[in-house]
């Protein structure tokens, strides 16, 4: 009696009416039409109810459950997208989707998954399955030949117990999300037959290992030009236990996250030297030493390697590290431990734009630290939170371009705004948390900008337009 009580009022606020027949219950599901969705607001069945067809009167092209408690999906009429997150779904059954191209179950408690869910399995083209960690039988998944976006997160998965054809028919799909679960190792092949990938997230996995051939993915959207294939392809593989990766582990990829593994040992042709790999993100592996591989990079432009505990030590970093990197426009080594900078060592960067230095135990730059031996094109340097007392503003002189310098955060106590303004091209000029003398701050306003760090404004001390400094 108190569920018809419960019922009758539903059917006002949620235009959701129930009739009862014997113990099972047939619900009637009518859309209320909401920014140009059907939505279907409390509905609450279990396992033994059944439904009747959804009455989407006005053939809104999504239909959007909210609020809801079912057990299983009804019968879905043609339509676009159905949103069914969160309302403790267990099962979907056979003959439950005719047409439909977007898909998303996330955060159920899905169980099974029938392989005769959809009437026409190709024309799906996104699938969200993400927070569904009972589900174990992937079966279904074969049949979706047309996706091109399937998120599969934080599920629990692990790859071994996977068919390993599971992925065979998925020649169209761009995007894989497999992030959170708890991948330990990627079957060697697994990820072939996706051609057409252009993202990979398996992010937050705890991945041992990347052996030979893991990511040999024969895209088919690429391009050849000078030699090498362009692509894009990003693979996202930040936050694992990678200790080593072995030599042709990936063959194509534009763009590779690896920041915060454990990485020990890259094989020096563990990204394929034909590929025009674009931008690599090493940081936070502090135990990686050996850096050889970096020369069979040429495309790369961004390179980041803060956070490694890294230094120019004689003894483990050799003089010709940054050579061969032709297309370099960004070097990230902030955080490191970086004392000495032999002079000469980023001679070779010929495109080289912006390298960051922040936060190092840099206490002295040599004349000619930052020569180039080809172009020079450096627009910006970071010397932020370093060790420098003294320095003589000549040294950036020689660079063309230099537009940026920033030397925020040092123990700088006077600026030679003569030296430091010679060249017209320095425009941006940083020296927030320092014990500059005002009088020197006034004299570099006439030709500089001052730049602040973000969100740092200082009011309340002498300063000149914010920054800090000794009257
Ligand atoms: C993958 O899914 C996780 C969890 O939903 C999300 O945080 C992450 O941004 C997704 N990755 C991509 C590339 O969309
Ligand atoms: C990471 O790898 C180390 C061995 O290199 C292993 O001892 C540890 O258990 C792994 N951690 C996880 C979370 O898998
Ligand atoms: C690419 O790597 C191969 C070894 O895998 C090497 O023989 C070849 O010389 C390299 N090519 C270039 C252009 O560096
Ligand atoms: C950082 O490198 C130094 C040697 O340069 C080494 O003694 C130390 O153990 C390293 N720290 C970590 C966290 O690996
Ligand atoms: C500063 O750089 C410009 C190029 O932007 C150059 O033409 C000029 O000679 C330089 N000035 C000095 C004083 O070195």
């Amino acid at each position: 009696m108190a569920r018809m009580w419960y019922v009758l009022l539903a059917s006002c606020v949620a235009c959701a009416a129930f009739l009862s027949v014997a113990d099972a219950t047939i619900i009637r599901l009518n859309c209320e039409t909401i920014d140009e969705k059907c939505l279907l607001k409390n509905v609450f069945a279990t396992e033994d109810d059944r439904f009747k067809e959804i009455r989407n009167e006005r053939y809104q092209s999504v239909i959007e459950f909210f609020d809801c408690h079912i057990h299983t999906l009804p019968p879905i009429p043609y339509i676009n997208k159905v949103k069914a997150d969160a309302i403790n779904l267990v099962r979907i059954e056979e003959n439950t989707f005719s047409t439909i191209h977007d898909l998303d179950v996330s955060y159920n408690r899905l169980r099974e998954f029938s392989p005769d869910s959809f009437e026409y399995p190709e024309e799906l083209l996104k699938l969200n399955l993400n927070g569904n960690p009972t589900l174990k039988d992937f079966a279904f998944l074969s049949k979706l030949s047309g996706l091109n976006t399937l998120d599969m997160a934080d599920m629990k998965l692990e790859l071994e117990l996977l068919d390993t054809g599971i992925f065979s028919k998925m020649s169209q799909l761009s995007r894989l999300n497999m992030s959170d679960n708890r991948i330990t190792s990627v079957p060697v092949g697994m990820f072939a037959p996706l051609v057409a990938l252009t993202y990979l997230d398996l992010s937050r996995n705890s991945i041992a290992k990347i052996p030979s051939g893991t990511f040999a993915i024969a895209v088919t959207h690429g391009y050849e030009e000078y030699g090498l294939y362009h692509q894009a392809l990003h693979f996202d593989l930040s936050y694992n236990n990678i200790s080593i990766i072995e030599n042709n582990a990936f063959t194509h990829a534009s763009k590779i996250n690896l920041r915060n593994n454990k990485l020990i040992g890259i094989g020096q042709y563990a990204f394929d030297n034909r590929t025009a790999l674009q931008s690599l993100d090493l940081s936070g592996n502090v135990q990686l030493r050996n850096f050889d591989f970096l020369h069979n990079l040429r495309s790369l432009h961004d390179l980041d390697m803060s956070r490694m505990n890294f230094s120019f030590d004689i003894e483990s970093t050799p003089r010709n590290i940054f050579d061969d990197l032709d297309s370099l426009t960004m070097l990230d080594l902030s955080h490191n431990h970086i004392g000495e900078i032999p002079i000469g060592i980023f001679a070779e960067l010929q495109s080289l734009n912006f390298i960051n230095l922040r936060h190092n135990s840099i206490s002295h730059i040599e004349f000619g630290t930052f020569s180039m031996r080809k172009y020079d094109l450096i627009d910006e340097i970071d010397l932020s939170y370093n060790e420098i007392k003294q320095i003589n503003f000549l040294v950036f002189v020689p660079l063309k371009y230099l537009k940026t310098l920033l030397l925020h955060g040092n123990k700088i106590s006077s600026v030679n705004a003569k030296q430091l303004t010679r060249n017209k091209s320095l425009y941006n000029f940083g020296i927030q948390n320092s014990n500059v003398r005002c009088f020197d701050l006034i004299d570099l306003l006439g030709s500089l900008k001052l730049v602040h760090e973000p969100n740092e404004f200082i009011s309340h001390l002498p300063n000149v337009d914010g920054i800090k400094c000794q009257p």
